[in-house]
């Protein structure tokens, strides 16, 4: 069975549409087999523990704001269930090498615009603002760089006339849920691989679907 680790910070949409559509689906053989909260008190810890999966909460502050020493825990507890992946699904906090080089090609993550457009924080109100036409979801490969890693599967989600914050927020969290959910499948069913031919890029055996 493929063993998925996810890293969360606050709401938790996004692991609840894997934990619906990959953790507790029959034909996919994965589990979640921990999750990983930066935030005391978050939404997304009641769904992981609701769905009977074990959760640690590891915030900045327990370790005097030093990331290295935070990330040191986050491995220490990953290493306790040996996962195969490692999702950062609304993980707010830059991650160090100490995860990173822990877990090589195996941390992924999840952004709401299509990389390189709009890094870091509010970037769907900055696509909005830009006067943007289309924008979209990325999940990539985690690199030391924010949002920097090589992409896994994109998808571009059309900015309408008249569209505001909320009504687009919407629509980016939805193509962000399946898009999640399906990168996920496709580990787990061993189709994503690096390109030995170009590291940049990442072949995603998927049919085209
Ligand atoms: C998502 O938009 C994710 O891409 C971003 O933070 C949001 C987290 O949402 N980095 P949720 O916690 O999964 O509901």
């Amino acid at each position: 069975m493929y063993r998925i680790a996810v890293m969360v910070s606050g709401n938790g949409s996004n692991l609840q549409a894997l934990i619906d559509s990959v953790h507790n689906n029959p034909k996919v053989d994965a589990q979640i087999v921990m999750v990983i909260c930066s935030k005391e008190g978050a939404k997304a810890i009641e769904r992981s523990t609701e769905a009977g999966i074990r959760t640690e909460v590891v915030t900045l502050e327990s370790r005097d704001g030093n990331r290295e020493r935070r990330d040191g825990e986050v491995v220490r507890l990953l290493r306790l269930v040996a996962p195969d992946l490692v999702v950062m699904a609304g993980w707010m906090s830059i991650v160090t090498p100490v995860l990173l080089d822990a877990f090589p090609d195996k941390v992924i993550n999840l952004h709401p615009s299509l990389l390189p457009a709009f890094p870091g924080m509010n970037s769907i109100a900055q696509a909005l603002d830009w006067g943007a036409t289309v924008t979209g979801v990325t999940v990539h490969i985690a690199e030391e760089a924010v949002d920097g890693g090589p992409p896994i599967l994109q998808e571009p989600v059309p900015i309408l006339p008249g569209d505001t914050l909320e009504a687009l927020e919407d629509r980016v969290h939805g193509v962000e849920h399946r898009l999640l959910v399906r990168t996920v499948t496709l580990y787990a069913q061993g189709k994503v691989r690096r390109d030995p031919a170009r590291l940049r890029r990442m072949i995603v055996d998927d049919g085209g679907a």
